[in-house]
């Protein structure tokens, strides 16, 4: 993109950005080395001595992590030559040519995108460089525990889908649209639910989320739902379903359900052909969805003791072992770029996009990277800060957690400051933001 279209928010002390990168990432950090240390007799000392020093090892270099990251050390190389580490550290150097060659690029000193993703890397650097410990999740203990805690809302949900489905015969179009536009609302605000804002203390849903719709309706400042299903009817060849739509995932546990219970509503209801899931590659910003958490998601909903519950489970199974349901993951998802990066850094995948009828990106990560974490002004278009990102129609489903919005009507920003003050990051608001390079 073009780096002179809007600044990239610096750290200036008190920033939210500032604020993360002083408290919240150490914090994250300090659970990682307790989660090590904690499972050492579950899960290391299986392979003997060399699990034991692995743990010593892994907690070793991420203990000289968080020191680095507190003490504003230098951002340095990846030494594990994983399939990705070039192009992270083809990054850094970008990153230092762009300021200059003076200061190395430190923590307190780069785009606030940059050194978040970056530390999630350098994690997966000390698990994967003790190679009896390497597939070890370390946050898969909150993602676990996120799920079960939020099993009756999940129960509320798919006996929600279960009445939609037994009415599904003599279902309106208008009726469709309607089920639709809940179930897209339900997944948005299944977006609250991530475990890095809270530095990973509480993530689960434990009120209806259905009941809660309307009260929340006020709260979503950018609402394109209308337009969304517009592009998805016009994509429908001579009455046929939909081909492809993509979800691009963000968190595991609820917000992943939510994600589910829609993709099964559009393949159920004869709308889509096809659901493609993007998800991680490794573990990421705490609660992001890895593939092993996707299947293990899908198996625990097959065995819950809840008949509709479990019925939506085997359901899942046999979308994903018939194809109408796939899991995809990419390098690039776990890389620091901004999506109009996409089609120079990762053609493979944009060209993948490009094949989706629609495109759902959730969360607010990816609402980041679609904008590029600029400092935009709030009423600059959504296609403006795309900067030219533009695989097929598109749509943010995002709980604002960083400041970043753009898309609002004059004034709007403003107001919302002087009510609410930390309305940007605080995560009480949504926007359901679409964009399509196609006119709907
Ligand atoms: O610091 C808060 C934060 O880590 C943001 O950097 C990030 O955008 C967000 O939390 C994660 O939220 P989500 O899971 O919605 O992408
Ligand atoms: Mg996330």
């Amino acid at each position: 993109g073009d780096p002179l279209s809007s600044e990239r928010p610096s750290l200036f002390l008190c920033s939210f950005a500032y604020l993360t990168i002083r408290d919240r990432l150490p914090t994250i950090l300090t659970k990682v080395i307790d989660t090590i240390h904690r499972n050492k007799s579950k899960f290391f000392e299986e392979h003997g001595e060399e699990g034991i020093n692995a743990e010593k090892q892994a907690i070793a270099l991420l203990s000289k992590l968080r020191n680095e990251l507190l003490t504003d050390k230098p951002v340095i190389e990846l030494t594990d030559g994983l399939e990705d580490a070039d192009s992270w550290n083809e990054y850094l150097q970008r990153q230092q040519r762009l300021q200059g060659d003076q200061e190395p690029v430190s923590w307190f000193t780069s785009p606030w995108l940059y050194v978040e993703c970056y530390m999630y890397r350098r994690i997966q650097e000390a698990v994967s460089l003790n190679p009896p410990i390497s597939n070890f999740d370390v946050f898969n203990e909150g993602k676990t525990q996120s799920f079960y805690e939020s099993q009756k809302a999940v129960m509320t949900l798919c006996t929600f889908l279960e009445d939609i489905q037994k009415n599904a015969e003599k279902l309106s179009p208008d009726r469709l649209s309607e089920d639709f536009n809940k179930l897209l609302q339900i997944s948005l605000w299944g977006n609250k639910c991530d475990l890095s804002i809270s530095a990973g203390q509480d993530n689960s849903q434990k009120i209806s989320p259905i009941d809660a719709l309307a009260s929340l309706q006020p709260f979503i400042l950018v609402n394109d739902s209308g337009m969304v299903w517009s592009s998805l009817m016009s994509s429908q060849r001579a009455g046929e379903s939909v081909d492809r739509v993509d979800i691009v995932l963000d968190n595991a546990g609820f917000e992943l359900v939510t994600d589910l219970v829609l993709a099964d509503f559009l393949v159920s209801s004869g709308l889509v052909r096809k659901i493609y899931f993007h998800g991680k590659s490794f573990p990421w910003f705490v609660s992001d969805v890895t593939a092993n958490d996707f299947h293990w998601t899908v198996r625990q909903t097959m065995a819950a003791n809840h008949k509709w519950m479990s019925k939506r489970g085997f359901q899942w199974q046999n979308y994903l072992k018939v194809g109408a349901w796939s899991y995809h993951d990419h390098p690039f998802w776990t890389q620091p770029h901004e999506f109009c990066d996409m089609a120079a850094d990762a053609p493979d995948l944009y060209s993948r996009l490009q094949q989706a009828d629609l495109v759902l990106f959730k969360g607010d990560l990816n609402y980041r990277k679609l904008t590029g974490d600029r400092a935009w002004d709030h009423t600059v278009e959504f296609s403006t800060a795309l900067q030219g990102f533009q695989p097929a129609p598109l749509c943010s489903l995002r709980t604002l957690k960083a400041n970043v919005q753009v898309g609002l009507q004059p004034g709007r920003g403003e107001k919302l400051t002087s009510r609410d003050p930390t309305w940007m990051t605080n995560g009480k608001y949504a926007v359901i933001q679409f964009y399509s390079p196609k006119p709907v």
